[in-house]
């Protein structure tokens, strides 16, 4: 049997009474259908504008007349409040996570823009290590219960379990990239982990499922499979055109965005990156666009200031107004099949 099919066979430690069981709610069943859509904004590096992102996001979701909530999960260095100018609190997600505060709108505070409300992320700095799944399974229950139009969360660095699982609860989710190797190899190693993390956790759940059974077909149709790709391509296979590797990622959608584009060549990573993780993982990582490098964008953050609201028409505002509309139409033609399949079933 290889490192692969045995890593994916590998029951994890049972948690101890009282814990939630790791992965039931977060990852399995992604939880009960929340009302809000979720986006997440993650990456495998720290510091390529992951936070830039989800902040200029929720802005102009709320801009656009959506009830929008931004969660700083950046469970080590939150500091997605600094973007607003406003300064972190004792209330925060952690108090929320720890069970000081059983009430998340509790710790929900508004950002001075309407129809935009923020939890700042834990002042004291959650140690990763010592994140119990309950924590987790607390956050996904209180998402699926607050009611907004969209919940932003605004991800960790890395490839941490917390991480990957944060980023499965999402409806739509962005990884940010900056042109750096280091970056765009960070980049790959992010979705390898988050298909890697998916698969097992199905396979190890204690329901049954057709997706649990067609990806334990692929594992068994050769066991000696050692990298992500090639157990999808089996998953393929035993498939036989019944499911698609995109329902492996239980229905989220998976998008991209390359910031701090400088160079011509540049341009050329996105739709690079695109291509490759459609023949390695047979699922489209959606380009959102690119964000180029601008000196306005530091300015914002030195001055507090919103981007996309206190410099709109610059460059920088434009690009990332245009990966949002991008993300928002798909996610727009989502709701548009949805409601055309119901209305054939009825
Ligand atoms: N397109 C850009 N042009 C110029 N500077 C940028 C751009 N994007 C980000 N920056 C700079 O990079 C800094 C880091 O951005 P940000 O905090 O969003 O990264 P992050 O990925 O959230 O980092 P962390 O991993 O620490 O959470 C910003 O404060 C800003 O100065
Ligand atoms: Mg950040």
């Amino acid at each position: 049997m290889s490192f692969f099919a045995r890593f994916l066979g590998r029951k994890k430690k049972p948690e101890p009474e009282g814990e939630a069981a790791p992965g039931r709610l977060s990852i399995v069943g992604r939880g009960p259908r929340p009302a809000s859509r979720i986006w997440t904004v993650g990456g495998g590096k720290g510091g390529v504008g992951k936070s830039i992102v989800a902040a200029n996001f929720g802005a102009l979701l709320a801009g656009s007349g959506q009830r929008t909530l931004l969660i700083d999960a950046d469970f080590g260095a939150a500091n997605l409040h600094t973007l607003f100018g406003i300064t972190g609190s004792n209330l925060s997600l952690s108090s929320f996570l720890k069970a000081d505060i059983t009430d998340i709108r509790r710790v929900v505070t508004g950002t001075g823009i309407q129809d935009l409300d923020i939890v700042t992320g834990a002042m004291d700095s959650l140690n990763i290590a010592d994140m119990k799944a309950s924590y987790l399974a607390r956050l996904q229950t209180a998402v699926s219960e607050l009611d907004y139009d969209h919940i932003v969360l605004d991800l960790s660095p890395g490839t941490s379990p917390e991480v990957l699982d944060c980023f499965l609860m999402s409806d739509e989710g962005v990884l940010v990239t900056t042109p750096e190797p280091t970056s765009i190899e960070n980049t790959y190693r992010f979705m390898k982990c988050l298909f890697l993390r998916r698969i097992r956790a199905v396979i190890n759940s204690g329901e049954p499922g057709r997706l649990k059974e067609m990806l334990k077909a692929a594992l068994e149709r050769d066991p000696k499979i050692s990298t992500v790709s090639e157990f999808i391509k089996n998953f393929r296979l035993s498939a036989g055109g019944e499911a698609a590797p995109e329902e492996i990622l239980g229905g989220m959608g998976a998008h991209l965005i390359v910031n701090r584009t400088r160079l011509p060549e540049d341009r050329t990573i996105g739709p690079h990156m695109q291509r490759a993780c459609l023949s390695y993982f047979g699922v489209r990582f959606n380009h959102l666009g690119d964000i180029c490098q601008d000196t306005l964008i530091e300015d914002s953050v030195r001055t507090r200031k919103l981007l996309v609201r206190n410099y709109p028409g610059t460059a920088a505002a434009l690009s990332l107004t245009s990966c949002f509309r991008k993300l928002v139409s798909v996610e727009q033609g989502k709701v548009e099949q949805k409601a055309a399949r119901g209305l054939q079933q009825t």
